[in-house]
């Protein structure tokens, strides 16, 4: 039987780039604009459908990750918790969590990494349901500040490099991976890189080299951000609220994902609308209800 597809939200790391602001505080607890910023990439998961997620941080969070998302009951999903003791990069993640992951395919997400965009449940689902790895480009302006991936018309990836000084294209290769069970295992043979990292790309071109790579253009009517610097926190904060403020809605609504899921009840949106009596979020928690 095909085994269910688990999530890993990365949410250690040091974000220096934020000091001082992070220097007390894990920087996915930051607020962008009105929520913390790890409902953001959980959102994500959920519309991808995934169920039992693991929260990779560092040992001296746990308290504030479990105050806020506890384990999940409240959004019709299981959380359970990783430690992760120093910052070793972000392919560490698939050993960390092998005994989690128990032979089952993986979908990981940056804990800064923001995705917005029509039809993204959909391209989720589809990605999801492929058996080979799957990667999600965004056109950027500046290749040359991120990893970039070159692929052919179908999608397959021909060659990802690292803040390339001459670009292979204008896509830039997000925060989010569909890897299938073989992750953990392909993680453990890789080298740390000259920074002393477990690189994500040195895991990547393991699937790539085997021809099991594809890359999924995220087009047009989509925002990625990565939220790593107080000009991008601004940016993502400015961004969410003016889409909020104009359409009504929220955006990474972990309820109402639920919701659209099945998997919580409108009581539970009840209790949880109750919680919060006085902001938007509480008002459009309460909309489920009319
Ligand atoms: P980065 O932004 O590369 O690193 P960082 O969060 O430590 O920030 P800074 O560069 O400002 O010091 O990390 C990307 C995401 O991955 C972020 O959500 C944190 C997470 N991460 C881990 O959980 N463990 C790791 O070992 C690394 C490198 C990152």
């Amino acid at each position: 039987m095909k085994k269910n597809r688990k999530g890993i939200i990365l949410a250690g790391g040091t974000g220096s780039r934020l000091y001082p602001a992070t220097l007390s505080i894990s920087k996915q607890l930051l607020p962008i604009y009105d929520k913390p910023m790890i409902f953001y990439p959980l959102s994500v998961l959920m519309s991808a459908k995934i169920k039992e997620i693991a929260v990779i941080i560092r040992e001296e969070d746990y308290k504030n990750f479990y105050d806020l998302l506890g384990d999940g009951s409240q959004f019709g999903i299981s959380i359970s918790y990783i430690f992760q003791p120093s910052p070793d990069g972000l392919a560490q993640a698939y050993i960390l969590a092998e005994e989690f992951l128990n032979g089952h395919p993986s979908a990981m997400i940056l804990g800064d990494n923001f995705f917005y965009g029509y039809y993204l449940r959909e391209i989720l689902e589809k990605a999801s349901s492929r058996e080979i790895a799957t990667i999600f480009g965004y056109r950027v302006s500046d290749p040359s500040s991120y990893g970039v991936a070159d692929f052919d018309s179908n999608g397959n990836v021909l060659s990802i490099e690292e803040k390339p000084t001459q670009p292979a294209s204008n896509y830039a290769v997000t925060g989010l991976y569909f890897l299938d069970s073989s992750a953990p295992s392909k993680a453990k043979t890789i080298e740390p890189s000259k920074r002393g990292e477990l690189e994500i790309t040195s895991l990547l071109e393991l699937y790539m080299h085997n021809n099991q790579l594809n890359l999924e253009k995220l087009g047009r009517g989509f925002a990625w951000l990565d939220t790593g610097t107080h000009e991008n926190l601004l940016e993502s904060a400015n961004f969410i609220r003016s889409l909020q403020l104009r359409q009504g809605t929220q955006i990474g609504c972990l309820e109402e994902v639920a919701l659209q899921n099945n998997w919580i009840s409108k009581d539970q949106i009840k209790d949880q609308a109750k919680k919060f009596p006085k902001t938007l979020y509480g008002e459009y928690l309460q909309t489920f209800l009319d």
